[in-house]
């Protein structure tokens, strides 16, 4: 298998770094808006070669995208319309449904598919089974130290609070999780979130709430920040790698 990776900041360098030693996979390459990001990863890596999206998407069977919403919106149709598998991070560009619903569309037609990994947060297959039984609610409580936001603030403070869609276009870097959440179950308009700034904490905090015919959940998870970005949960790097492993694997655990 080839992969494309297409942002090589601090997720993108993870998973080309782990995508390095999978054998299933023979060539990774590398395409970043900012050079100096895919050469630097290209030197450390065996299986690496720098390509535009254009000059790799012919011999790659999978595209990982770990750049922005803007790469999603340049990319995607033409990643699909070449019949390629997407994993996709910058899943916040997925609030519009017209854009939604036309990369679904595509995917159908060309027998591909999109992979949103559950990225930052834990709990997304329970939510996805969840759904099928009928959920009445979901919330999602985000807490982040306020630099990892851009934010100073020297006591607890709720910087927003209201659905899923609105969280994402607010925060379209920082609450990608309320997307994926909003997907796997209630939608963007019914998911409630809420983002908080604590200067006390370290660790970037997720918990969500839900429940449904099924009974009631709940999950709370302490993320690490990435090494490479604060801003960005080591979480998300590894089940952006878990979901490359996915495609790969035979057996298919969970949901
Ligand atoms: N789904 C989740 O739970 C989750 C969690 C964390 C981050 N994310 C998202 O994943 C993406 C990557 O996160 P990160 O922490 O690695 O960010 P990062 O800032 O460390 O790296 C992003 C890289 O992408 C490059 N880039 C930006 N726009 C590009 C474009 N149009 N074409 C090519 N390269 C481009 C940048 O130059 C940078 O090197 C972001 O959109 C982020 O919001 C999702």
């Amino acid at each position: 298998m080839n992969l494309g990776i297409i942002g090589c900041g601090a997720i993108g360098t993870d998973v080309a770094e782990a995508a390095d030693t999978i054998k299933e996979i023979k060539k990774i390459y590398l395409f970043d808006i900012n050079k100096n990001a895919s050469r630097k990863l290209n030197k450390r890596l065996k299986k690496t070669e720098i390509k535009t999206v254009e000059e790799f998407l012919p011999n790659v069977d999978v595209v990982f995208e770990g750049a922005s919403q803007k790469a999603v919106r340049e990319y995607a149709e033409k990643i699909l319309n070449s019949g390629k598998e997407l994993i996709m991070m910058s899943v916040g560009s997925l609030f519009d449904e017209k854009f939604r619903m036309k990369l679904d569309k595509i995917a159908r037609e060309k027998k591909c598919k999109i992979y949103v990994p559950s990225g930052a947060i834990c709990g997304i297959d329970g939510i996805l089974s969840a759904n099928i039984g009928g959920l009445n609610e979901v919330t999602l409580v985000t807490t982040k130290p306020p630099s990892s936001i851009g934010k100073s603030c020297n006591k607890r403070s709720v910087l927003f609070k209201g659905n899923a869609r609105d969280a994402v276009k607010k925060y379209p870097k920082n609450i990608n999780v309320a997307a994926s959440l909003s997907l796997a179950g209630k939608g963007f308009d019914e998911t409630k979130v809420e983002i908080v700034a604590d200067p006390m904490v370290t660790r970037i905090g997720h918990k969500i709430l839900a429940n449904g015919k099924f009974g009631r959940l709940r999950v709370e998870l302490e993320n690490m920040p990435n090494p490479n970005n604060p801003g960005s949960s080591y979480m998300a790097s590894l089940s952006a790698i878990a979901t490359l492993k996915r495609i790969i694997d035979p057996i298919q655990i969970g949901v």
